[in-house]
């Protein structure tokens, strides 16, 4: 099967697992594991960060920081079809117990205006807005990139309006070496939390990364949400081994390019409308979740996997272990399956 589902598929290489061997171990609960120790300096350095804690998830990273930057009853400013909001199995209200305010945006970028405007409507009768909570890469809308010095804009109003900027970037790889824009995301955010488990290839974690403060706190949420762990340096050695490997990430945008530029160029049977938003996905709009869930049937009859971001598109998501000689038969499995 060639599994185009999600780049959280992807199974650890030969090299990350061997890491895992030699990794030099101790009670990360007393902070006395060398390993964990040195990846949580490793990357933030890396983004700028004064510091960073190894947690098990990306939802778990992105929920700590929920319950540090609110108090129940607060908002979060997001997009309607964030993950934090939508996929996190309603963690946000039964930890947190804050309630989301969904702001428009165009590919996971919302408007200053739209940000400025929504805190004037709040004034009376409405919570207050405690957070703004950006995806980047943004996962409805494509793996789209939300530009760093748009982060930049936003991260400054959210100091005059006295609120906390927390980044999902489970992704932030990719629109980090796409965009080659400044590692420094340390100036730009309170808090970031990014995973090594998706396109990166190791088979868990997430780190989270904020001020010394922000991660003491971080701390102790990990330990209440039973996060606290004890020789987990075996897991973080594979996350670092596959850190060091991720300028390969843009090789997934090339495969995903080149299956779009084919599907646009020979585009007479297509049902379906194209997105691509140079990471490592391409999503298939149709008319209808029917036609959606019927083209995803017939790709699978052809060994290939698929999956519905929304009721109405396919998305086929490309990492490490989508070969290069894999890209032709995902084209002919999705030519054949246009044909009604
Ligand atoms: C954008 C985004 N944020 C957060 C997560 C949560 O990560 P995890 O599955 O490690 O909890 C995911 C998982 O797919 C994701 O796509």
């Amino acid at each position: 099967m060639i599994d185009l589902r999600s780049d959280t598929v992807t199974k650890p290489d030969k090299d990350i697992l061997e890491e895992a061997l030699s990794a030099e171990l101790g009670d990360d609960e007393y902070g006395e594991d060398p390993t964990v120790n040195q990846l949580q300096e490793k990357c933030s350095k890396l983004l700028g960060f004064e510091e960073a804690l190894f947690v098990s998830s990306g939802l778990m990273g992105n929920q700590i920081s929920l319950l540090i930057h609110n108090t129940p009853g607060s908002e979060v400013i997001t997009t309607s079809d964030s993950h934090i909001k939508n996929y996190e199995h309603g963690a946000a209200s039964f930890l947190s117990r804050v309630q989301f305010r969904e702001v428009e945006h165009v590919n996971g970028v919302i408007d200053l205006g739209e940000i400025a405007t929504t805190f004037e409507k709040s004034k009376v009768h409405k919570p207050n807005i405690k957070t703004i909570a950006l995806e980047n890469t943004h996962l409805a809308s494509g793996g789209s990139i939300v530009p760093f010095n748009h982060i930049k804009n936003i991260y400054e109003l959210s100091k005059q309006l006295n609120v906390s900027l927390h980044i999902d970037g489970a992704r932030v790889w990719h629109a980090i070496l796409q965009e080659d824009s400044s590692l420094n995301y340390g100036s730009i955010c309170d808090s970031l939390t990014f995973c090594f488990s998706k396109a990166l290839g190791a088979p868990i974690g997430s780190m989270l990364l904020g001020s010394r403060e922000f991660i003491k706190e971080a701390r102790e949420y990990r330990k209440i949400l039973g996060g606290g762990t004890r020789q987990v340096g075996v897991i973080a050695s594979m996350a670092s081994k596959a850190l060091d490997k991720r300028e390969r990430l843009l090789e997934d945008h090339t495969k995903a390019k080149n299956v779009y530029k084919a599907l646009l160029d020979d585009n007479e049977n297509n049902e379906f409308n194209l997105k691509y938003q140079n990471t490592n996905m391409v999503f298939l709009e149709f008319e209808n979740n029917e036609n959606a869930n019927h083209f995803i049937e017939k790709l699978q009859n052809q060994q290939v996997l698929s999956g519905l971001i929304n009721k109405n598109t396919v998305r086929l998501v490309f990492h490490k272990d989508i070969l290069s000689e894999d890209l032709e038969t995902i084209k002919e499995a999705i030519y054949s399956s246009s044909k009604s």
